[in-house]
């Protein structure tokens, strides 16, 4: 399982670590994005893979999300080749599950078996949705105080962001979650 981020480029066929020094022209930048299967979007089949923790890089399960939050950071996970698709800073994500019954109609259906799925990347400005309010139970980012409700389409309930986080619709297959759609509208902040 690799972990590799913004300092880290997959070329197909083999990995090329790109240091300080060394800048592609952005033409050929975008084409090897365009290419990079890392850097790809999450994929319909997708697995997730814990970004953090003790089982970081192992694929969830849904029995092991805690039921009623918080959530989990996760990066989507390409099953076969096991590539982690961690090149794109948009494609952090957020996982928690519930009781199905206690999600609202719209939630329900893009979750699999109570689990749900959002961009893990703030509205705002862009900062990771990676702490809990449980007093609300909400998604809360740190960085201003905006908190979005998981079991209602992470609708903004507090906080200056202007919208919700896109949801990505799930499935799920002997406990285990998987992409089943695209996200519900265009992931990050206003500017980025
Ligand atoms: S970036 Fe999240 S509240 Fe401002």
């Amino acid at each position: 399982m690799r972990s590799c981020r913004a300092t880290c480029l997959l070329i197909p066929g083999r990995r090329a670590i790109l240091g300080a020094g060394l800048a592609l022209a952005p033409w050929l930048r975008n084409a090897v994005a365009a290419t990079d299967p890392a850097a790809l979007p999450p994929q319909p089949g997708d697995r997730f893979a814990y970004l953090t923790g003790e089982k970081q890089g192992q694929i969830i399960r849904a029995g092991d999300l805690p039921l009623g939050g918080p959530q989990v950071q996760a990066m989507p996970i390409e099953p076969k080749s096991g590539v982690v698709r961690d090149g794109s800073r948009l494609n952090l994500l957020v996982l928690a599950r519930f009781d199905p019954a206690a999600l609202d109609a719209d939630t329900r259906a893009r979750a699999g078996g109570g689990v749900v799925a959002y961009s893990g990347v703030c509205t705002h400005q862009g900062c990771p949705v990676n702490m809990w309010a449980s007093d609300k139970g909400a998604l809360y980012c740190s960085c201003h105080g905006s908190m979005y409700d998981p079991k209602d389409g992470a609708e903004v309930i507090g906080g200056p962001a202007p919208r919700p986080l896109p949801s990505l619709a799930l499935a799920i297959d002997d406990d285990i979650p998987f992409v089943a759609g695209g996200f519900s509208g265009r992931v990050g902040p206003e500017q980025h």
